[in-house]
């Protein structure tokens, strides 16, 4: 197991410690967020929910600068990844026609669909680094097992 890995299995762990016996979701949500930034100091410059409300992405709670606080269906990565239901991995940001800069330091990303229980689109984990190619199938791997977590024990 590499160290990334390991550090992973730590936080899969915690998150599954935060979710559990709670019902208040945008709490659970913002130490999920704490959490992610913790775990990663190092390659997660920007890390936060944007859920799925009246038919837009809008901002949920996050670890890091001021961001954009709607985003359309198809727009961005965020949107995209909503729009695709899947889980997108953005090597360069600027290489992503449409990507949204809510900074000019993020240069890679990743965003993980949330899923609710009929399969629709709740919210989507959004993970911005200042590092170009900061992300790869490891992240994604654990990122989405974190998301089925809080959609199966959040009932999103
Ligand atoms: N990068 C996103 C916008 C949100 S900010 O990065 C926080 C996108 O293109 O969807």
């Amino acid at each position: 197991m590499t160290t990334k890995e390991s550090r992973y299995e730590t936080l899969v762990a915690q998150v599954a410690a935060l979710i559990e016996g709670e019902t208040c979701r945008m709490s659970v949500l913002a130490n999920v967020t704490a959490a992610l930034h913790d775990a990663f100091p190092e390659i997660f410059f920007w890390v936060g929910f944007y859920m799925v409300e009246d038919g837009e992405l809008r901002l949920g709670p996050f670890q890091g600068p001021v961001a954009c606080m709607h985003i359309a269906c198809g727009k961005g990565v965020c949107g995209t990844a909503w729009a695709e239901k899947r889980t997108l991995v953005v090597p360069d940001v600027e290489d992503f026609p449409g990507h949204i800069a809510c900074s000019s330091l993020s240069r890679s990303e990743i965003v993980v669909p949330v899923f609710g229980r009929g399969g629709s689109v709740k919210a989507v984990i959004d993970v911005d680094s200042c590092s170009l190619g900061a992300f790869d199938e490891v992240d994604a791997r654990y990122l989405e097992k974190i998301a089925k977590n809080l959609s199966k024990e959040l009932a999103l």
